[in-house]
C-alpha cells in the first residue's frame, strides 16, 4: 500500500505525448514504490471520450502505483489540489514551420491555464512541454501570480538527450558517460554546450577533438533534430518527449550526483551570464531534491559560446515582445 500521494495534472492528455507519458507517470517511474500517482487528465471537450479510452488502458495495466484517474474538461477542475502541472495540451508544428510560429494559437491557452492553476493549486510544480515552450511557460507563469515563478519550467531535457546520444555515438562511449547542457530556447538557437560539457569526466572537447564536427554537424543534428523527426514520420517526436518529460521531473526531484547538471528552462534570476531576469531561459542546473533547484554559476564561457547565448537570447526576447499582452495580468 503505497504511503504517500501526488497528484499530477497533464493537459493534452489524450493527444500523441499523453498517451506514453500516462503510462510511465502511472507506473511509479518518477515517484517511487511507496507513492500514489493520482492523474488528472485535462482535454477539449472533442478529445474527452479519447481520454476515457486511455484511463481504461492505465487501469488495465494494474500499476500497483497508480491511483484515482479524474478526467476534465474544465482546468480549474483539473488543477485542483494538484502537486505538478504537466502543460502538453497545445498544437504541434508541421513540416516547414518553426516552433515560434506556433505562438499565437498555443499562447492564449497558457494564460487561460495559468490563471486556472493560480486559483486551483499551490504547491505545484510545472512543466510546460508544449510548444513554443519556454515563451508559452513564461505567459503561464505571468498569469499565475501566486505559484512562485521558480517553479515553473520548460523542457529542454528532450535536446540534452538528443546531444548525449550524439556525442556518445560519435565518441564510442555510453549515454550515461556525457554530462552537457542546453542553453536558451528550445528552438534552433539553442546551444549545445559542448565546450563546458565532459564525456566520463574529461572535456567533450578533449574526447571529440574535431572541432569542425562539433560546431557543424553536431550542432545542427541537435538544432534540427524536431524538424528531421517531422519530416521522418509526419508528426513530431512523442515517446521520446515523454521520455524526456520524465527524466525532467526524475532530476528535479533528486539531487544531482556531484560534478553533474542538467537543462532546465527556468526563470532567469538576472546574474547569470547575462540572461535578462525573467526570461524563460534553459542554464545547467542541479537539484537539491523535491523540485528545488539552482542555476550552476561560474561556468566558463568562451567568445564562441557568448555568441552563441546571445542568439538565442534575443530570440526569446524577441518572442516575449509578441505575447507582450498576454503577460498582463
Ligand atoms: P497532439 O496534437 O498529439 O496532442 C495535443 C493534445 O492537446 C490534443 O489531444 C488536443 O486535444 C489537446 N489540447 C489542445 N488544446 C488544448 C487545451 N487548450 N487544453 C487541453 N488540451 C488541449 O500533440 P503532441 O504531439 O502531444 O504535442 C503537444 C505539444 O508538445 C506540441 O505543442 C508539440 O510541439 C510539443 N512538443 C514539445 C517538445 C519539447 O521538447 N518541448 C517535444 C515534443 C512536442
Ligand atoms: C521536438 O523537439 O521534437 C518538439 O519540440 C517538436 C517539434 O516541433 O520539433
Amino acid at each position: 500500500m503505497a504511503e504517500r500521494v501526488v497528484k499530477v495534472a497533464v493537459t493534452g492528455a489524450a493527444g500523441q505525448i499523453g498517451y506514453s507519458l500516462l503510462f510511465r507517470l502511472a507506473s511509479g517511474e518518477v515517484f517511487g514504490r511507496e507513492t500514489s500517482v493520482h492523474l488528472s487528465l485535462l482535454e477539449l471537450p472533442a478529445a474527452i471520450k479519447a481520454a476515457e479510452g486511455t484511463a481504461m488502458e492505465l487501469e488495465d495495466c494494474g500499476f500497483p502505483t497508480l491511483g484515482k484517474i479524474n478526467i476534465s474538461d474544465s482546468a480549474e477542475t483539473a488543477f485542483d489540489g494538484i502537486n505538478w502541472a504537466l502543460f502538453v495540451g497545445s498544437k504541434p508544428r508541421g513540416p516547414g514551420m518553426e516552433r515560434n510560429d506556433l505562438i499565437r494559437d498555443n499562447g492564449p491557452i497558457f494564460v487561460s491555464q495559468g490563471k486556472a492553476l493560480s486559483r486551483a493549486a499551490k504547491d505545484v510544480r510545472i512543466v510546460t512541454v508544449g510548444n513554443p515552450c519556454n515563451t508559452n511557460a513564461l505567459i503561464a507563469q505571468h498569469n499565475c501570480r501566486d505559484v512562485p515563478a521558480t517553479h515553473f519550467s520548460a523542457m529542454t531535457m528532450l535536446d540534452e538527450n538528443r546531444a548525449k546520444a550524439q556525442l556518445a555515438k560519435k565518441a564510442g562511449c555510453n549515454v550515461g558517460d556525457v554530462n552537457i547542457a542546453i542553453w536558451g530556447n528550445h528552438s534552433s538557437t539553442m546551444f549545445p554546450d559542448f565546450e563546458n560539457g565532459t564525456i566520463s569526466g574529461k572535456k567533450i572537447t578533449d574526447v571529440v577533438k574535431e572541432r569542425s564536427w562539433l560546431e557543424t554537424d553536431f550542432m545542427k543534428t541537435v538544432q534540427q533534430r524536431g524538424a528531421a523527426i517531422i519530416a521522418a514520420r509526419g508528426k513530431s517526436s512523442a515517446a521520446s518527449a515523454a521520455s524526456a518529460c520524465i527524466d525532467h521531473m526524475w532530476r528535479l526531484m533528486h539531487p544531482t550526483p556531484a560534478g553533474k547538471y542538467f537543462s532546465c528552462a527556468v526563470p532567469s534570476d538576472g546574474n547569470s551570464y547575462g540572461v535578462p531576469a525573467g526570461l524563460i531561459f534553459s542554464f545547467p542546473c542541479r537539484s537539491h531534491g523535491n523540485g528545488n533547484y539552482e542555476i550552476v554559476k561560474d561556468l566558463k564561457i568562451s567568445d564562441y559560446a557568448k555568441k552563441k547565448i546571445d542568439e538565442t537570447t534575443q530570440e526569446l526576447l524577441a518572442e516575449r515582445e509578441v505575447v507582450k499582452e498576454l503577460l498582463i495580468r
